[in-house]
Order: C-alpha cells, then structure tokens, then sequence
C-alpha cells in the first residue's frame, strides 16, 4: 500500500484507492486491495478525498472504495459529500460497509455508489465488484429494451379492499432453481385464467436484493417502492395500488426496490401490513422470497395459503429442503403449508429420473406434488425480453405446467367461494 501523499514520482501509478476514516479498521480491505492491484493503490481519509479529487493525479483513479461503520454514522453528511464528488468526477464508487444502519446505507446507493459489499469482506467479494465495474455497458440493443418510467401503465383501477385474497408465496430453496420463473408465469396464468372472469392478480417481489420480477417483465423499479417499505405505517392501501406498475394491463406487479437493501430493511410488521393491504385488493398475491429465510419468512409463511418451496434434482436442494422442514418443526411454524415443487423434473420417459424424485421424496419425507419440465433455452430468453412465456414460447412445456397449475388453483378457489356463499 502507498499512502497517496507518498506518490510522488512513483513509477505505478495509482488507480484505486480506500477512503475511510481510518483504513486500519479495514485489514481484510488493506488485504484485498494489496491482492487485486499490488502497489498501485493509496489510502485516504474522507477530509483528504475532496482534495485529492482535485489533483491532476486524480485522473488516473479508476475508482474508489469508500469504507465506512457504524461509527462513520454521525458524518454521513461529509461521507455523501465524497461519494457525490467521486461520481462527478467519472470515479466508481464501491461501498463497503460494516454495520451501517440500512438508512445510511441507502442514501450512500442513491447518492451513486455503485456497488456494495458488506465487511467483513466474503472470500473474493472485492474482486467480483471489481470485475462488475471494469464489465462494459450492457449492449444498446438490451437497453433499448427498458422502456422509459413515463411510458409505463400504472394501474388503472382505485384500491377498494373489497376482496380477500389468497397470498402464495414462492421461494427457491437454492440459488437459481427458477422461483422467480415459476413465480411471474404463475401469476400471468392466474391473471390470464378466465376469459371473462379473470381474478385480480398481483406479484410482489419481496427478494429485496437480487428481486427479479421486474427484469422478467420488463419493468423499471420506481423510487415509490423504497418510500413505502420505509415507511409502511403512514401507506394506504391507495398509495399501495399506486405504486405498482402493470404488465400488459392485467398483472399489477410491486417491484423489488431500485437499490439493493438488507433484507432487514423491513420488519415482520412492514410485511404484515404489506400483504394485508394485498390481500385485500386482489385475488390472488403471488410473492417472490428471497433464498435466505429472515425474520419475517415467518410472516409470509403465517399468512401464505399455500407456500411454494421450488426445489432441484440434487443434493443442495434436498439437503436445504431438509434443513428448512427441520427449521419450521423446530419453530413449530405451519410446515404443511409448503408445496414443494421440483423444477426440471425428469420427463415421462426418463425411468432412472424419476426414480430418483421418488427416493428423494421418501428421503426428506415430503411429497412432490408439482413437477416443471425443463423448457431449455425459451425460459431464457423469455425473461431477457421481460416476458411471461405465454407471450413469448406459448407451447413451452414449463408454460403448459403452470399453467394447468394455475387452471386448477384458480378453479379451487372458485369452488371455495361459491361454498362460501
Ligand atoms: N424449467 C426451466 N427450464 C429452463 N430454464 C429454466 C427453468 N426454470 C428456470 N430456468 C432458468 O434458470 C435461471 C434461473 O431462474 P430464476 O431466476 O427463475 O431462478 P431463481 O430461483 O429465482 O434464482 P435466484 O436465486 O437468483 O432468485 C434463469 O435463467 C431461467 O430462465
Ligand atoms: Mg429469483
């Protein structure tokens, strides 16, 4: 490490550095920068940023790693100042953060850090974000895909709390194994279920980091979604309503937040009041969880009707599946309210395939009771262009399983509102 007043005339020239209040408080840091660029870096504090940025010297920083904890809480001011110097400069912003309260972090994102990872730094975290900045734009052709905020239909309809709906949260026990998939095209079904008496159906994207029901629809994420999970007291269910966006004027959609946020942002009372206000304007809410379960999973699971628990054929997933089970046992939490469904389940005709899902369902106790075949490449290229596969692969077979899924839930309920009657 170089300490940036040092520099001069020093062969490497510096192209990152660490602004902190004091660096030592961030070994693991000092070991990753040293590991990811050698000598070419400096420290400096956040006094010594705004001066540095001014130098000729400056031109050269690629970006910088702004380095703060709960300590840095009070000067969050001066911090903001240094991020917001940095992004007119042309300097990335990387935030680290140990401990921040999600307030402080948030606006350290809005301001225009690019990038945050937590401290004490995950193996490699430092040089996956480094790789994330120095990644080139993303093609005009997928930007161009983003349709404008202003263009976008909002919904249509006035909340009116006259309905009770019925709220089936789905959570991808692994990373990857395609809840957020199941989640969208379920929720399109449903909304496409009945041609003269569709439900009202909403999806609400819960994953609040990695949330990608917007993508899958192509939809923007709007400020509005931040101001109501910091704030759910003060919402009513109008402003709720308001804040969603919709997909082709059927799908009402709460979109995950534009920025990343901890996952205990909200309170298991924010979730609380979320659903409830859902519940009661739609007839169906359709809720995508993030993989880790946190305090409020309980919540979700409390008010879910049926609770969709998306797994794969292999190991991680059945040994997850075996952990969450044992969890909610333990907690004596509804466990029999999950479904689990096993997506690219084998086909018919594969007889080893499906020997295995019978020995794992035997083995973890559990039954399997929706199977999604694998739709290959389709799926895909389905969410990169923002729609459900009925638009876009209407014969798929993965579109053809939830759809006769969202067929039978939809009639179920129909036969239970009219018992109810
Ligand atoms: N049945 C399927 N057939 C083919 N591709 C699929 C299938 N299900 C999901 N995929 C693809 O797998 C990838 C992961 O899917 P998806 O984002 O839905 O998973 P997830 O569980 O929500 O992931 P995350 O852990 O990131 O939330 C996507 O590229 C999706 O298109
Ligand atoms: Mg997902």
């Amino acid at each position: 490490m170089a300490s940036v007043a040092q520099l001069h005339p020093e062969p490497a020239p510096v192209v990152a550095c660490t602004v902190s209040r004091d660096v030592q408080n961030f070994d693991l840091l000092i070991e990753d920068m040293e590991t990811e660029l050698g000598e070419s870096w400096g420290d400096l504090s956040f006094a010594d940023a705004m001066v540095f940025f001014d130098q000729p010297d400056a031109a050269a920083l690629e970006f910088i790693a702004v380095a703060v904890d709960d300590e840095d809480e009070p000067n969050l001011a001066q911090i903001s100042a240094v991020v917001t110097a940095a992004r007119d400069k042309g300097i990335r912003v990387i935030l680290i953060a140990d401990q921040m309260s999600p307030a402080g972090l948030h606006q350290l994102l809005r301001l225009g850090a690019e990038d945050f990872v937590p401290y004490p730094l995950p193996e490699g975290a430092l040089h996956d974000s480094i790789e994330r900045l120095r990644r080139p734009a993303p093609p005009p052709a997928t930007a161009s895909a983003v349709v404008p905020e202003t263009a976008q239909p909002h919904p249509t309809f006035a909340a009116k709390g006259d309905r009770d709906g019925v709220i089936l949260p789905v959570h991808g026990l692994a990373g990857g194994v395609g809840a957020t998939s199941f989640a969208v095209n379920l929720a399109w079904e449903l909304a496409n279920s009945s041609k003269t008496n569709a439900p009202c159906v909403c999806i609400i994207d819960l994953d609040l980091q990695f949330g990608s029901v917007a993508t899958y629809l192509d939809l923007p994420r709007r400020d509005q979604v931040f101001e109501i999970l910091s704030d759910t007291p003060s919402i009513d269910s109008d402003t709720f309503v308001q804040s969603m966006l919709t997909f082709n004027d059927k799908l009402h959609v709460f979109t995950s937040p534009a920025d990343m946020l901890p996952l205990d942002f909200i309170t298991s009372d924010d979730v609380g009041r979320i659903l409830a206000m859902a519940r009661a304007n739609f007839d169906f809410v359709i809720v995508d969880m993030p993989k880790a379960i946190v305090q409020w999973t309980e919540t979700v699971l409390n008010a879910a009707h049926v609770y969709f628990a998306l797994i794969e054929l292999d190991m991680r997933s059945a040994q997850n599946a075996l952990r969450l089970v044992r969890a909610l046992k333990a907690e004596n939490l509804p466990h029999e309210k999950l479904r689990f469904a096993l997506n690219r389940a084998p086909g018919f005709t594969d007889l080893s395939g499906k020997s295995r899902v019978k020995r794992l369902a035997e083995s973890l106790s559990i039954e399997i009771e929706v199977m999604l075949p694998d739709g290959g490449k389709p799926v895909t290229q389905s969410n990169d262009h923002g729609l459900p596969l009925a638009e876009n692969s209407a014969k798929n077979p993965l579109r053809k399983e939830i759809q006769k899924l969202a067929k039978q839930i939809s009639d179920l309920n129909k036969a239970v509102e009219t018992a109810r009657k």
